[in-house]
């Protein structure tokens, strides 16, 4: 015996089965307004949305190249909303369609940053895919193109989300009480 209980698994917002029917449904819908692409340049944001990203491409019946980038807030009162670009991608963008892969829109901070990051290196088009909406928890506006589910202002984590890193392994999506 441990002094340290396992902790209990959080209840389910969405099930694995509701998530995998979900990003079939996306891929379809950005398959047919990618038709006769060269190639869709997908970009996940480390590292909540990699769960999602593998599944969205290998369900895409178009070809694809996948890459990645890493952001973090300051989260200082100072600097509200100030996103730090701890990766950057390494594929050029210029004149390429590209997707960028979220795992869940909250503030919009981080999207709004990387769209107009990524609208500087002029791609061919630019559209934005989340597998979570919070927009109760909008602050900034930002047009995201591809929402898998709209969620309440609740704290949510599995299928590539964490709480201090934990729960990202989860099959579904659940809920926490930080
Ligand atoms: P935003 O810049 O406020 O839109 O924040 C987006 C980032 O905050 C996401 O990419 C997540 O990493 C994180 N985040 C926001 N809400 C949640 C949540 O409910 N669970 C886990 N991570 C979250
Ligand atoms: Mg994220």
């Amino acid at each position: 015996m441990t002094d340290r209980a396992a902790p209990s698994r959080p209840p389910v917002l969405l099930t694995e089965e509701a998530i995998h029917r979900r990003v079939a449904e996306l891929a379809r819908e950005i398959a047919r307004d990618h038709e006769g692409t060269e190639e869709l340049v997908c970009l996940g944001v480390l590292k909540g949305s990699v769960f999602f990203l593998v599944d969205l491409v290998r369900a895409l019946p178009l070809p694809t190249a996948i890459d990645f980038l890493q952001t973090s807030s300051y989260g200082s009162a100072s600097t509200p909303g100030e996103v730090l670009i701890k990766k950057d991608v390494a594929l050029p963008l210029q004149g390429r369609d590209v997707l960028l892969v979220e795992d869940i829109v909250d503030t919009g901070y981080t999207l709004s940053t990387l769209l107009a990051l990524l609208r500087l290196r002029r791609p061919r088009s630019l559209k934005l895919c989340t597998l979570l909406d919070k927009p109760d928890r909008r602050e900034v506006e930002v047009p995201v193109d591809y929402v898998g589910f709209t969620i309440p202002d609740r704290f949510v984590v599995g299928y590539g989300l964490d709480h201090a890193e934990r729960w990202r392994n989860l099959p579904y999506v659940g809920v926490v009480d930080p």
